[in-house]
């Protein structure tokens, strides 16, 4: 039956089933980058004192509304929020750090010894217009210090991703856009006077911009449309607006930054998308493309842990976007160790070879021998093929005379010789051949668990 007479019986061919736009699979090859990047953070967070912690990728929709803030980009445009059975708003986390500082509260972490370090690394959620670089679902790790205020600590989280790029062979791509947005209290008066400024003139203002202009007149300062490019060069510079305390704080992150020897441009441009930003905030700009796809950034957001209920709490921290790093990694040419390589092949033939193949198998596993068993039905020439495709450097074949003879073949693939082992010998003579430095010997089971 052709595909029209199907149709037009009412047989539909089953719709080829995709992924969302802007949303993928992390195939193999891209999981070696995803693992690497996952030990550099561990490795780095460990180092410094920061503990894991996972948030649900599940929040009632009034977290994020209430600490990105209603009138940004994210909560407006780009959350995925629908009602569950119950009838609340949920939303899938766009960001990790409302979550965290959600946890923080809820778990009592202000009895702990203060500062409390934590990292995450996790998938998060933004409808945004899918693009390279730019995606619906995308990976960040993300680091927050809660509880203390002090310019070294922003500049600790700095110089953390800053280590961490240099670990992936990236560090030297990236600028690092620094400013001081001051505290909340400079804000304000900042805040009334850009309302001042920009009242009257409406009418050269996007729509966009004019919706915001009473709630959140400091993101008509970044709106791309040209007129309101031209208002905002004019409008009154935060600089008129920074206490003393606020310009003493940034002086101080600076001179910190000059001491670890970390470059830095001022840019008083910077506000960031996030509504609980204060004092510093930073981003990390692909040297060539600027701040359209930055691969990292944060700040201080002393006033979030009081806004989301709890007493006032300072707060920095930052995030990083992995699939953007993994972009850089690759245009830059960098690879990453492949610890996927398959070391043995086993080849068998019939019910009692596959018997001994078993445990043999598992034997060469927990011996740390990457080891894969041809367990199909596969005639001794297509297990051979298989072999092939693993590019293994040695396979073991047994058939019924070795069974009987209580013996195995081990055949070096790149040299097409063979030679027959005993079998109580095979895996001391594999064990030979790999090299014990080639082994993947990390256990589970021989790590001490402990028991209470
Ligand atoms: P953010 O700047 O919104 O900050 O995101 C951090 C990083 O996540 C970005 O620099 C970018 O690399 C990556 N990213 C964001 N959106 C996308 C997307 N649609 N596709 C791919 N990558 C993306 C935050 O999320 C704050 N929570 C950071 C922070 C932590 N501030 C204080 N603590």
């Amino acid at each position: 039956m052709t595909d029209e007479n199907k149709a037009e019986e009412g047989v539909q061919k089953p719709r080829k089933l995709q992924t969302p736009p802007g949303i993928h699979d992390i195939l193999p090859k891209d999981h070696e980058y995803h693992t690497f990047i996952k030990k550099v953070v561990r490795h780095r967070a460990r180092q410094a004192g920061f503990r894991r912690i996972s948030t649900p990728i599940l929040e009632f929709t009034e977290l994020f509304d209430r600490s990105i803030g209603e009138d940004t980009d994210i909560v407006e445009k780009e959350m995925y929020t629908f009602e569950d059975k119950g009838g609340r708003s949920m939303t899938l986390k766009p960001e990790g750090t409302a979550g965290v500082v959600r946890a923080y509260l809820q778990h009592g972490m202000k009895q702990l010894p203060q500062p409390v370090e934590l990292y995450y690394i996790e998938p998060h959620f933004r409808y945004d217009r899918p693009q390279k670089g730019r995606y619906r679902m995308f990976w960040q790790f993300g680091f927050e210090i809660i509880g203390e205020s002090d310019p070294a600590l922003d500049v600790q989280c700095i110089f953390l991703t800053h280590k961490i790029f240099q670990d992936l062979g990236i560090a030297d791509r990236f600028t690092i856009q620094l400013n001081n947005i001051g505290s909340s209290k400079s804000r304000e008066k900042y805040r009334e006077a850009l309302v001042n400024y920009y009242v009257g003139k409406e009418r050269s203002l996007c729509e966009n911009c004019n919706a915001r202009l009473h709630k959140n007149p400091l993101r008509l300062l970044d709106c791309k449309e040209e007129d309101c490019v031209i208002l905002a060069e004019l409008a009154p510079k935060f600089e008129q607006f920074r206490s003393k305390e606020d310009t003493e704080f940034h002086t101080k992150v600076k001179e910190f930054l000059d001491e670890l020897g970390v470059k830095y441009e001022e840019n008083e441009k910077l506000v960031r998308g996030l509504d609980y930003y204060t004092q510093t905030v930073w981003e990390f700009w692909d040297k060539e493309t600027g701040g359209q796809k930055a691969v990292g950034g944060g700040g201080r957001f002393d006033g979030l842990v009081e806004l989301l209920g709890g007493e006032p709490t300072p707060a920095v921290g930052f995030a990083c976007g992995m699939e953007r790093i993994i972009l850089h990694m690759k245009d830059a040419g960098i690879g990453v160790p492949s610890k996927d390589n398959v070391h043995i092949f086993v080849a068998q033939l019939g019910d009692a070879a596959k018997k001994k193949a078993l445990p043999l198998i598992d034997a060469l596993r927990d011996k740390g021998v990457h080891t894969v068993g041809a367990l199909g039905k596969g005639s001794m020439k297509a297990q051979l093929r298989l072999a092939d495709k693993f590019n293994v450097p040695y396979t073991l074949i047994m058939g019924i005379t070795e069974v009987r003879e209580g013996t195995i073949i081990i055949r070096d693939m790149s040299k097409g010789q063979q030679k027959h082992v005993k079998m109580e010998k095979v895996v001391g003579e594999v064990v030979k051949l790999i090299g014990k430095d080639n082994l993947d010997t990390y256990s589970p089971g021989e790590i001490s668990l402990t028991k209470s």
